[in-house]
């Protein structure tokens, strides 16, 4: 996925018209945004579909499948029927259920993104112990799309080694949760930002600076 300026914008906010206002204030740095749970529940997953189309950016759906195989599945169908390019999926839950989200991928021309571990302290206490199985689950099955935590540098480094530099690894954690976008892409192709751009005064300078700070 080509990301511009390498930066996705995680637009979790609870309404089309608060998305569209800060993705329009964005949209000449960004072409990547990703949708989750706080966007599709509340407007549906017609968000996705009129995001694409104001836009014509990349969406990821970060909806962390984490099924049965048959409902992973289901959740990818409907993921990219809605136009997502490309759907977050949790490796934890294993191999199968993974398949059945990559196989949906294939047959939709989509892309599925490996959850390895997350940004948050406490996936310090499960996930942690299994997120470099998960990243060499991910190597076996042939995945080149990978998520993994920019508030914890080491453990990036340490999934960056074991997916190889041919992988494209994508960040969250960057401002709010404390990450430095120019640390992180040291390891990562691109650095995942919500609440220090959407929350802002004023979107575009926050885009920018976050820019010029992984130019230095
Ligand atoms: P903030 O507001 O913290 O938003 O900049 C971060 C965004 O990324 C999501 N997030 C994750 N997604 N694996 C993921 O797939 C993670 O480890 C992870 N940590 C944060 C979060 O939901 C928000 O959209």
């Amino acid at each position: 996925m080509e990301v511009k300026n390498k930066i996705i914008l995680a637009l979790d906010v609870n309404t089309m018209e608060s998305a569209m206002k800060i993705a329009g204030k964005v949209s000449d740095y960004i072409n990547t945004i990703k949708i989750g749970y706080p966007l599709a529940l509340a407007e549906g997953l017609e968000s996705i579909t009129q995001i694409k189309e104001e836009f014509d950016c990349n969406v990821i759906a970060d909806f962390k499948v984490a099924d049965i195989p048959e409902t992973n599945s289901k959740i990818a169908d409907l993921t990219f029927n809605a136009g997502a390019d490309a759907v977050i999926v949790h490796g934890f839950v294993g191999n199968d259920s993974v398949e059945a989200c990559l196989e949906s991928a294939e047959d939709h021309g989509k892309d599925v993104f490996l959850l390895t571990e997350m940004s948050h302290p406490g996936a310090s206490r499960f996930l942690k112990g299994v997120s470099e199985d998960i990243a060499a689950m991910g190597v076996e099955m042939g995945i080149k799309n990978y998520v993994a935590p920019a508030t914890k540098l080491d453990r990036l480094e340490k999934i960056r080694n074991i997916v190889g530099n041919d992988s494209f690894i994508i960040s969250p954690g960057v401002g709010a949760q404390g990450g430095d976008a120019a640390k992180t892409l040291r390891f990562a192709d691109a650095v995942i930002v919500g609440r220090s751009i959407y929350l802002a005064e004023d979107p575009e300078n926050v885009v920018k600076s976050i820019i010029d700070g992984i130019k230095l």
